[in-house]
């Protein structure tokens, strides 16, 4: 038998070598890596233990240098494998014990932050809280007395047309139920359970079903405030609307009332505010009507209060300069990071 040269016994080596290397970098899965290390690896007919055979048919003086150019590709080979088997682990989401270095300095995580709108709203908060305001919450999902019969709302007035609210589906004969379609049921709730003097705001999800523009959506939040105490008046309410909004948007900012109409309020005005040589209708506001009062059985002879409703989305987009409203319901990060 003549002996098999080294150079040939070396050539396989190294062929096997870079097929191997190439089979194990391109593995996707874990079948594919047991596929290939049985066929590189694999103790009976492996590819390698095929070149160790032919070992034995070198020169005897060629020996020593075959079995370490074997064991070189051996290594390197089980290299390959075990990298294999690092990557597809850390593509599952483990994480290869020994293969962090904990030691190493950390990089910062980016952290997100509050949305603009739920910012807004705190801010309001806080700035209400300092002028006595409490902040309380009402229910989203409202029965007929609060969203309108107590607010003075009759049954043929147009607020309570099926198109312009959201009714839930009720079992026939139960009460109807909605979507709140304001916050001013909020000044229902509280009057009904407390006695004066109050000073409530309340912010809140209101929902109706308008079409989605930059100025609409129909889901929308609101502010509303309601004070109660003896010998209060317009002038009351226009001090606090001014003071409000000066501390929210910075500067000094005019408000202005226009004579409006709410079946809950008496007399009624839309409130206006101008800021940076802009008017922007804010929202509603009114000293609340003596039937108001009487539904939740305070005497209106005694006591009177102011109050009022602003949209959220309308002095959040003036104080960040958003002048689509949709754009804080979009979750797009590019937009919600500049804040
Ligand atoms: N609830 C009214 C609206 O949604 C606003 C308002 C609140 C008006 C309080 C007067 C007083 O349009």
């Amino acid at each position: 038998m003549t002996a098999v040269p080294l150079e040939s016994f070396c050539a396989d080596l190294e062929r096997l070598r870079g097929d191997a290397e190439a089979a194990f970098q391109s593995v996707a899965d874990a079948a594919a890596l047991e596929a290939f290390r049985v066929e590189f690896l694999g103790a009976r007919s492996g590819r390698l233990k095929a070149i160790q055979k032919s070992l034995g048919g070198l020169e005897v003086a060629d020996k020593p240098a075959g079995g370490r150019y074997f064991n070189d590709a051996k290594n390197a080979i089980t290299a390959c494998l075990e990298a294999a088997q690092a990557r597809l682990a850390e593509a599952a989401g483990g994480v290869e014990t020994g293969s962090i270095d904990v030691t190493l300095p950390g990089t910062l995580v980016p952290l997100g932050h509050v949305h603009p709108l739920t910012r807004t709203i705190r801010r309001v908060q806080e700035i209400m809280g300092r002028l006595g305001f409490e902040s309380v919450d009402g229910p989203e999902v409202e029965d007929q007395w609060h969203n309108f019969e107590a607010l003075a709302i009759s049954a043929e007035h147009p607020a309570r047309d099926p198109l312009d609210n959201f009714y839930l589906a009720v079992a026939r004969g139960a009460d109807p139920l909605l979507l709140r379609s304001q916050t001013s049921t909020v000044q229902i709730r509280v009057m009904e359970n407390r006695e004066p003097p109050l000073r409530i705001v309340s912010l809140g999800r209101v929902y109706r079903p308008d079409t989605a523009d930059a100025t609409h959506y129909p889901m929308f939040h609101q502010v509303e405030g309601l004070l109660v105490e003896p010998g209060t008046t317009m002038s009351h309410l226009k001090s606090v609307l001014r003071l409000f909004a000066s501390s929210f948007l910075g500067g000094d900012v005019r408000v202005r009332f226009r004579p409006s109409f709410f079946p809950f309020t008496e007399p009624s005005v839309e409130v206006d505010m101008e800021w940076g040589g802009r008017w922007v209708e804010m929202g509603g506001a009114g000293m609340i009507d003596p039937a108001v009062l009487e539904a939740v059985g305070y005497d209106p002879d005694a006591i009177s209060g102011f109050a009022f409703g602003l949209g959220v989305e309308r002095i959040a987009a003036r104080r960040y300069g958003v002048d689509d409203i949709r754009d804080f319901y979009r979750n797009d990060v590019r937009f919600l990071r500049q804040f």
